[in-house]
């Protein structure tokens, strides 16, 4: 029952879709708006994008019920206090969003212009749940495997424009944080991650909380790297403004994550004073001890027990204390 639900939102969804592609071959405003952006036909079309054309009922066209609750459900169409429907997507430019079966399970939507909000997703439903899914994976899965290596971004442009210019490993969170859901999809896809975010303060803490939630993934035969952008650069406006090459020298440069772990920790604590190391000690204890049992983790066991002044073997029996209070 289930499965002929899942069924009946992609028969709908689908269908959206081939409106959304016929739309944006026939919208010269729409086309003009990728290419500004430097995406070319070829990788629209990789990626399935739409157009959601101006009407405020569009869907009519192709749905002989658009009072059918389904669509509502759906998230296409949107139904007002006074019972009044329209629908979800105007004026924006559509990202088809496929899941790791191959299947369409939602839309994002990019206004083009100025307006409110930027992007716009399709509602959570039975097929699409926000904290689960990346966009991306589908599409780039080719490229992913040849390099053996899948690059998480912030958004679907970054996904879009680093393919455009034959970057096609990176995959994009929806709009939410990396979950312990996203790191699992990831690892199906790959044993090498590198996250990239946004050069600004909001991305380095998305890069800290998405460290946090890694930890308890971490083993020694897998690479999990952190990658921050220059000058307020996201990974679209870097390939974009200074090309592939240099986008690849920056991955070169990316920091693993012992190390980002480290440097971010100490750069919290006045390392110099006893306090300050015993702070950095209690901030650390709780991710050291999310980090399973490997050889990884006695890596960072040592290099931070140094960095707070104390022998590995204080620092395990520190470990073992708080791990032993934390289970009772
Ligand atoms: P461009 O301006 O098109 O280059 O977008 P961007 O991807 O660089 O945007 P930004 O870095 O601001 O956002 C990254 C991602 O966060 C987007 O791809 C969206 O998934 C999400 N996002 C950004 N703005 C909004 C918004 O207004 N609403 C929602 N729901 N999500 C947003
Ligand atoms: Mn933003
Ligand atoms: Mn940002
Ligand atoms: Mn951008
Ligand atoms: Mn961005």
């Amino acid at each position: 029952e289930q499965k002929a639900e899942i069924n009946r939102h992609q028969q709908v969804l689908e269908k959206a879709q081939a409106r959304y592609l016929a739309l944006l071959r026939d919208s010269q405003e729409a086309i003009a708006y990728l290419k500004q952006r430097g995406i070319t036909g070829k990788t629209a079309k990789l990626f399935g994008l739409g157009w959601s054309g101006h009407d405020r009922s569009g869907l009519k066209q192709v749905f002989d019920h658009y009072d059918d609750p389904l669509l509502t459900e759906a998230g296409l169409v949107i139904e007002s206090e006074d019972g009044r429907r329209y629908d979800r997507f105007r004026e924006r430019i559509m990202f088809p969003i496929i899941n790791a079966k191959g299947n369409l399970i939602g839309f994002g939507g990019r206004i083009i212009g100025k307006g409110e909000p930027k992007y716009l997703n399709s509602p959570e439903t039975p097929v699409f749940n926000k904290g689960q899914e990346l966009y991306g994976l589908w599409e780039n899965r080719q490229g992913i495997r040849q390099e053996g290596c899948v690059l998480v971004v912030e958004g679907y442009m970054d996904v879009v424009g680093l393919a455009q210019q034959g970057i096609g490993f990176a995959a994009a969170t929806l709009g939410t944080a990396t979950t312990p859901n996203h790191i699992q999809k990831l690892l199906r896809t790959s044993d090498r991650i590198v996250f990239s975010f946004d050069g600004d303060g909001a991305g380095r803490r998305a890069a800290w909380k998405a460290l946090n939630v890694c930890l308890p993934f971490l083993r020694d035969d897998i690479s999990l790297r952190f990658l921050f952008l220059p000058n307020e650069h996201d990974p679209d406006s870097f390939v974009r403004e200074l090309g592939p090459e240099a986008f690849r020298k920056e991955l070169a440069q990316s920091r693993v994550l012992s190390t980002f772990l480290l440097e971010e920790l100490a750069s919290r604590h006045n390392l110099s004073e006893a306090e300050g190391r015993a702070a950095c000690l209690h901030e650390a204890r709780p991710l050291i001890s999310a980090i399973p049992a490997s050889g990884i983790r006695t890596q960072i066991e040592n290099d931070f027990a140094k960095l707070v002044s104390l022998t590995s073997a204080e620092l395990l029996a520190d470990l073992a204390r708080f791990e032993e209070a934390a289970q009772k």
